[in-house]
């Protein structure tokens, strides 16, 4: 498939993708979820990536699902196909994913970047649900992910008036994980990204699993589901090295990358 509203570049282990609609600061249209998808699903099966970053420009991630291609869509055009329905997959890669936002991040924006694993933002960034503005609501998860990470206050708030957060309140919020000067953010998110692609895949997935099911398990099932599946970690090579290798006072070398 041949990409033309996102740009893709493997920096060793990590795979950078880059949104490039810059005319429409980003939108998500069609296409450009197409091209997304297919790119992430490729990476996730692909032994030589080991984390994947998203990012968009220095003005926007992405201003949002595309407006001018939702106008005048009807019920059933958007039931019919179960619009946006694709996106569940973001949620579901199986490789670490970062967003790396500067600029606007709104409305499907926003939804993308908090699809990811966690998100790292340049005090430029700007996150918002405003579809309240265009008469309709969140439709990529933001009702259900933004009230998870920054809690219902916040989140009503949010969804209800349509303003944006700045940086430092949505680190102060937890919706991104650290504030990075803005032109050093995808150093950063490219260089932490290469430090996650150099673990031990096996423990990363199992982490990955465990967070992610705190949102859906009450604490005792999630913190036995987290001791069983610490137990099977014994099970793997990369216990046994990056153990070895603590003892022997070396840098581990894992197999499962
Ligand atoms: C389509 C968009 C767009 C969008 C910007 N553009 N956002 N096109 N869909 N979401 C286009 C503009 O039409 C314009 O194209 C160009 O990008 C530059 O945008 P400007 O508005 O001129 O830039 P600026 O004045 O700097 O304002 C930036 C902005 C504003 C504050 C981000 O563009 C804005 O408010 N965008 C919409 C944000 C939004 O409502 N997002 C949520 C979408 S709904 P032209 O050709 O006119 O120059 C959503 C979820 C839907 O995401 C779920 C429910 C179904």
């Amino acid at each position: 498939m041949t990409y033309e509203t996102i740009l893709t570049e493997q920096k060793g282990r990590v795979l950078l993708i880059t949104l490039n609609r810059p005319k429409a600061l980003n939108a998500l249209n069609t296409q450009l979820s197409h091209e997304l998808i297919d790119a992430l699903t490729k990476a996730d099966d692909d032994d030589g990536v080991g984390c994947i970053v998203i990012t968009g420009s220095q003005k926007a991630f992405a201003a949002g699902a595309d407006i001018k291609e939702m106008q005048n869509q009807s019920y059933m055009d958007m039931h019919g196909t179960d619009f946006f329905g694709q996106w569940d997959k973001v949620a579901t890669l199986r490789k670490p994913t970062i967003a790396a936002v500067s600029g606007y991040a709104l409305g499907g924006g926003c939804e993308l970047a908090m699809m990811c694993d966690f998100i790292l933002c340049s005090d430029s960034a700007r996150f918002g649900q405003p579809e309240i503005k265009l008469g309709v609501m969140p439709g990529m998860g933001g009702s259900q992910r933004l009230t998870r990470l920054i809690g219902q206050a916040k989140a009503m708030e949010m969804c209800f008036t349509g303003r944006m957060m700045d940086a430092e309140e949505a680190e102060r919020a937890g919706l991104v994980s650290r504030v990075i000067p803005a032109d050093d953010l995808l150093d950063e998110a490219l260089k932490t990204a290469d430090t996650i692609a150099n673990m031990a895949l096996p423990a990363l997935m199992s982490i990955r699993d465990a967070i992610r099911r705190t949102q859906e398990m009450p604490l005792t099932e999630g913190v036995r589901f987290e001791r069983r599946v610490f137990h099977a970690l014994f099970a793997t090579d990369d216990q046994k090295e990056g153990m070895a290798a603590f003892v022997e006072k070396r840098e581990p070398q894992f197999t499962h990358k």
